[in-house]
């Protein structure tokens, strides 16, 4: 059996309060298979952004891992130091944000910065460096390159910007590309394009993608198998189709409620009452965090946090009363 590309073992990361830290992830464990494309999912405040920093040690001043390992290519990464972890950044993991504008250097022509990854990573040859350029631009579908590269961010369509991420990302070929919520602000059209463009890089260079999105429906068009994330806490993991066809969490269920539908044409859209807790809040924080937003809770919900319950098929919940009221039903 292969070794998976990244396992990701009881991370917490904390942001310090005094000589305390809060945990913003909780105790979150999962695997990545090589050239998978595995999607975390979640409203905004669940720890999804923290976790995927905390891969490539990218947190910023105040947050840290508190605790886990992250073993990425058979190195934890969790007990390297930044000199050793910048020979693995751009290179063997890269990430695309949200905000190209914010990652992007102004003053810097396009070209130059798609350039840089290479160049940090020790090529020399410039007409080499040329080529590559060049020909990232165009696989990212970046029309007429050798113009664009001589042109600046701010000269660009929020899309095409994001295209330049993905070439400065993909460059060097990682094996890993996390995503997170890069197409959120952009329309349909363009959403459409870039998630294709991923699959492209994962089909045809062998790249695991971890998408990372608010959007359980956008997820379920580029992953195969998906985490659920909630208040810092992994709440249900599984094959995407699983989870859409019949959601073992309530969290899950009532985000798919919330996603308008054709089957569902003329049921009104339901949104789940209530907000995430901050990661402040220890009194909501205890127990199963979900619990003030459940309609099936039940008292032990708010003692302790609900093991993980297996549910075949690389299916996992973590709930005290898996499928809800359903339960007992469909041979669950
Ligand atoms: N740099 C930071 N300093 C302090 N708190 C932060 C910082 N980044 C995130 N948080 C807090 O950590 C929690 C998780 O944030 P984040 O990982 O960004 O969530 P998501 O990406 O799911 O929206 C939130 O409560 C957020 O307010
Ligand atoms: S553990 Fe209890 S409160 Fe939490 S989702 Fe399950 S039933 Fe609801
Ligand atoms: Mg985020």
């Amino acid at each position: 059996m292969t070794t998976p590309l990244l396992e990701v073992q009881h991370l917490s990361v904390g942001i310090k309060r005094g000589r305390d830290y809060r945990l913003a992830v909780n105790d979150i464990s999962f695997t990545m298979n090589r050239g998978e494309i595995l999607g975390i999912v979640g409203e905004s405040g669940c720890g999804k952004t923290l976790t995927a920093l905390a891969i490539p040690g990218l947190l910023p001043g105040g947050v840290s891992i508190t605790h886990g390992d992250i073993v990425f290519e058979n190195r934890n990464l969790a007990g390297l130091k930044n000199r050793e972890l910048y020979g693995i950044r751009g290179n063997r993991i890269s990430m695309i944000f949200q905000e190209p504008m914010t990652s992007l250097n102004p003053l810097l022509k396009i070209g130059r910065q798609i350039a840089e990854p290479l160049e940090l990573h020790g090529y020399t040859d410039k007409a080499l460096i040329r080529r590559e350029v060049l020909d990232i631009m165009e696989k990212v579908g970046l029309p007429g390159p050798e113009r664009l590269a001589g042109e600046y961010p701010h000269q660009l369509s929020g899309g095409m910007r994001q295209r330049v991420m993905i070439a400065l990302a993909m460059i060097c070929n990682p094996r890993l590309l996390i995503a997170d919520e890069p197409t959120t602000a952009l329309d349909v059209t363009i959403q459409a394009q870039l998630l294709r463009l991923m699959k492209w890089f994962n089909w045809n260079r062998g790249t695991s993608i971890l998408f990372i999105s608010h959007d359980l429906a956008l997820v379920s068009r580029l992953c195969d198998r998906t985490l659920v994330m909630y208040a810092g806490k992994l709440v249900e993991e599984g094959p995407v189709r699983d989870i859409f066809r019949r959601p073992a969490h309530e969290y899950p269920k009532g985000l798919i409620g919330a996603i308008p539908s054709k089957d569902r044409k003329g049921s009104p859209l339901v949104n789940i009452p209530g907000k995430v807790p901050s990661i402040d809040d220890e009194e909501e924080l205890c127990g199963c965090p979900f619990a003030p937003r459940c309609s099936h809770k039940a008292i032990r919900c708010t003692a302790a946090f609900p093991g993980r319950t297996d549910l075949g098929g690389g299916h996992y919940v973590c709930c005290f009363l898996p499928f809800g009221k359903d339960a007992g039903k469909n041979g669950s």
